[in-house]
């Protein structure tokens, strides 16, 4: 088995090596679906663009979710390997993975939330992440195979921007995961790359949960006008003509940033603005999706079932 190495080497420079250690016999991608078994849906975040919101998004929909009946049953997967940042947004950086009797465990962050991430590993901030892909498709491997998950309703992925090795690890790794949601700003260069996270999802077999357009507008806490600084409808419009469901938009929130910042939640912390409303709205259109795909994939089993007895 290769496990991940995130130190350093004895000259001090980040390396690329692994460490082996004698196959036990077990099958690693049996071991992965035992793991991802007992997690009932896994969503994907993703995004054309870099800096759009994703990290933000994954946190605070996963803590709406644990707001809304899921207080112990959600994880986050950051599966951001060079620019892991779920922890400091959830306050719980500096935590460690526990190693105990039941093998590995996530950290625990607020109301429950189970974290999996890069900088767990980390010794400090200043040491980079310096991998190519298949080191990281094997991080992420590990992240989902050898960290005791438990029982969860829901695992949210964080992912980098684009459709490079982490989204492809992770569409390849979990193939039978719910969808994605694709965040985006309005502005018209950031919907041309939404069209290529759109098809990458649709090339993967993964369905589109919805658009999200983050960052849509702000409204002036002094004179109350609305300025539109990344433009307007973009999120919208592409969710039209890319005949995708459009979840919402969520204005851009000077408090949104200060929390990540400090490591508490916005939600959690602001749940009367605006913003928290729209992310609490997300939580009955994700269930909405969820309902509609699990009558789909029931009527298509009764529909094979029943050809089979006609055979
Ligand atoms: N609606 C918003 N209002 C105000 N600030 C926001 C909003 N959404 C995100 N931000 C801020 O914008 C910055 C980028 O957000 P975030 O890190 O979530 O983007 P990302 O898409 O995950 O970036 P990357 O592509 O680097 O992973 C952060 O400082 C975050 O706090
Ligand atoms: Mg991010």
């Amino acid at each position: 088995m290769t496990q991940i190495s995130s130190g350093e080497s004895k000259s001090g420079k980040q390396t690329e090596s692994t460490q082996k250690t004698p196959d036990r016999g077990v099958d690693e991608k049996s071991k992965l679906e035992m793991k991802m078994a007992k997690i009932k849906h896994k969503i994907a975040v993703i995004s054309g663009k870099g800096g759009v919101g994703k990290s933000t998004v994954t946190v605070n929909l996963a803590m709406a979710f644990a707001t809304h009946g899921y207080v112990n049953s959600v994880g986050i997967l950051d599966a951001d390997i060079t620019g892991p940042c779920v922890p400091k947004i959830l306050g719980i950086k500096g935590q460690k993975l526990q190693t105990g009797t039941q093998g590995i465990s996530p950290a625990v962050g607020p109301l429950g939330i189970r974290v999996v991430s890069m900088d767990f590993l980390l010794p400090n901030d200043e040491t980079p992440v310096i991998w190519r892909g298949p080191l990281k498709m094997k991080a992420i491997q590990q992240f989902l195979s050898d960290i005791t998950w438990g029982d969860l309703d829901f695992l949210f992925i964080d992912l980098p921007p684009g459709t490079g090795d982490e989204p492809l690890s992770i569409m390849q790794l979990l193939p039978d995961m719910d969808g994605v949601v694709i965040v985006t700003i309005p502005s018209e260069v950031s919907q041309i790359v939404v069209k290529k996270a759109v098809t990458f999802a649709r090339r993967m077999n993964v369905p589109v949960i919805g658009i999200i357009e983050n960052m849509s507008g702000f409204v002036c806490p002094k004179c109350g006008e609305k300025v539109d600084i990344f433009s307007a409808g973009g999120g919208e419009k592409i969710a039209e003509d890319l005949n995708i469901p459009f979840l919402g938009k969520i204005p851009i929130d000077p408090d949104i940033c200060k929390d990540s910042d400090k490591g508490s939640p916005f939600i959690i912390e602001h749940p009367k603005s605006q913003a928290s409303k729209v992310f609490m709205k997300f939580v009955g259109k994700v269930e909405e999706f969820l309902e509609k795909k699990a009558k789909l994939e029931k009527a298509l089993t009764a529909n094979v079932k029943e050809k089979e007895v006609k055979k």
